[in-house]
This record gives C-alpha cells, structure tokens and sequence, in this order.
C-alpha cells in the first residue's frame, strides 16, 4: 500500500525532476501511473529526462517545463501550466538545489545564488502552489529536499548549510500552518537524503563511492516513509547519526527513533 496522495492520475511536480534525486522520484511516480510534471533550469536535460520517462514518445501524462525556482514568476507561470494540462497538483517535491562551495567571507554573490535557488525555491513552491493544491480537497504532499548539512552544519559550504537550515525551518513552519489550515488534507515533509550519487556529488567522477546511495534507493526509502507518515524523512548515511544524535535528533545508526507523530490525512 502506498501514500494516498501516490494514485493513479494524480499529478507530482517535481523541481530539479531533470536529474538525480528528482529524476528518480519523477520516474517512481510515473511508474505508478501518476501524470507527472519535471520542471528544471537546465532545459537541455530536461528534454532528455522527458524522453525517458515516456519512451513511446507520446508523452500524454509527461510534461516537462522549464523554470528557475529561485523567481517567484517563473514559479507561478508553472503552477499555472500544471493545472491547464493536468487540473491541478496532487505532489509538490520541490527539491531543485545547487551545491557550487562557499567560503564564509568571499564570494558574495556565490552566498546570493545558493540561498536564492536552495531557500526561496522551496518558499516559492510551497507558498504558489499550497493554496491551489488544500482546494482540492484530496490527500497531498508537499516534499521539500533539505540537507543533513543544515542540522549539523558541519565546516565548511557555510551558504550551503545555511539555506539547507532555512528549507528546515520553512518546511517546520509550512507543517504547522497546514495542520491548522481548515479542510487542508495537504501534509509537508522534510527529505533529508544521506549520500547521494549524483551530478551534485558526484564532481566528474563516474564511479559511485562505497556506502553512497543511488537516487533510486533514496526515493523508495521516502516513500517507505511516507506511507508511515513521517515529517522527516531521514536517510541513513554512515557519518550522519552519531552528529545527529549528540544533538539528541532524530535517528541513530540509521533508523528513526524519534519523529513527530503520524500525520492525519
Ligand atoms: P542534481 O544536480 O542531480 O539535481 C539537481 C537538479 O536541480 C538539476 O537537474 C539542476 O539542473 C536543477 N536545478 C538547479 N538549479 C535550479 C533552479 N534554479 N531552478 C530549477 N532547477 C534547478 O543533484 P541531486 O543530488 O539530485 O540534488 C537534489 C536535491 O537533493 C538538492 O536540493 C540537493 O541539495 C539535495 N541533496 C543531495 C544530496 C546528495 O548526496 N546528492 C544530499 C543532501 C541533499
């Protein structure tokens, strides 16, 4: 049994669907017969990633559009394109990212285009797309992709852990006031992948280090945990759990041993 949000011609949007982690769930998605929509910056790979996940070419409950999240415009435009096509949203994974480095006192541009695609893209998702999707009335999602690095900001990438703690608290906010909104059956969760193999990390090597997960093992935990109706959604990771347990968080050797109670639906 799945999330009852995950059905059949239900729709998930999904941003940075074009690669990686928001591939795999676009993919995971689609293969339950959900209508699905990638949105990316990189128009290229966007094509490509459509291609994929409707190899017949018809593409009838594939779409693919381009945007920057980091611009409010652009992210309305596309939940203004969704819901012409599809009707509306039923899954919001808002989960594009970058990861370019910083250092804590040059590169202050770097600083801007971090927090801006990290952080507001995942406060612009929610904010445009939350209204129309608690309207329906229907069981939804909305998933946004944090980082264990904004929960033990360890040294180092400090832009990084810095927007990654805002998608937290954001994401901690958005829960809250969708819990009191009336009628809203719309639940926000907080991804936190471990090590990932993926372009992000990956950095020119083709070869998957020891212990890091592909995407694909990342989105069929989520969505373990989703149907337990999980907030966070931690994956293990080898380094992670000691840290997060000194800060007396949420898991330890990988497992959940402590989470918000069972969201309703
Ligand atoms: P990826 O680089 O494969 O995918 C990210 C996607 O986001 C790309 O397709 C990229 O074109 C897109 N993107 C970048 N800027 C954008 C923008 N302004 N607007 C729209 N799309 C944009 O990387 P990955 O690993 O799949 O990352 C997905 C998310 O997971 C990110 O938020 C990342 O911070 C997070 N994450 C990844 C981890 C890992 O180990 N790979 C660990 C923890 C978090």
């Amino acid at each position: 049994m799945s999330h009852p949000a995950i059905a059949e011609d239900n729709v998930a949007v999904i941003t940075g669907g074009a690669s990686g982690i928001g591939f795999a769930a676009a993919a995971a998605f689609a293969r339950t017969g959900m209508k699905v929509c990638i949105a990316d910056v990189d128009q290229g790979r966007l094509a490509e990633a459509a291609a994929k996940l409707s190899p017949s070419g018809g593409a009838a409950d594939v779409m693919m559009f381009a945007v920057d999240v980091s611009k409010a415009d652009g992210v309305t435009e596309l939940e203004r394109a969704v819901r012409e096509r599809f009707g509306g949203t039923d899954i919001l994974m808002n989960n594009a990212g970058i990861q370019p480095g910083s250092t804590l006192f040059a590169e202050p541009d770097n600083w801007q285009r971090i927090i801006d695609v990290n952080m507001w893209g995942i406060i612009n998702g929610s904010r445009i797309f939350a209204p129309n999707m608690i309207a329906r009335g229907k069981p939804g999602l909305i998933i946004n992709t944090g980082s264990k690095q904004g929960i033990t900001t360890p040294p180092g990438d400090p832009a990084y852990n810095v927007s990654k703690a805002g998608v937290k608290a954001f994401t901690e906010a958005l829960q809250h006031e969708l819990r009191n909104a009336k009628d809203c059956r719309i639940t926000a969760h907080l991804l936190i992948p471990g090590f990932v193999f993926t372009g992000l990390t990956a950095k020119g090597s083709t070869e998957k280090p020891a212990g890091a997960w592909t995407p694909e093992q990342t989105i069929e935990f989520m969505l373990t945990r989703l149907e337990a109706g999980d907030f966070y959604i931690l994956c293990p990771d080898n380094d992670v759990p000691r840290a997060l347990d000194e800060k007396r968080m949420i898991w330890a050797a990988g497992d959940i041993i402590e989470n918000r109670p069972p969201l309703s639906r």
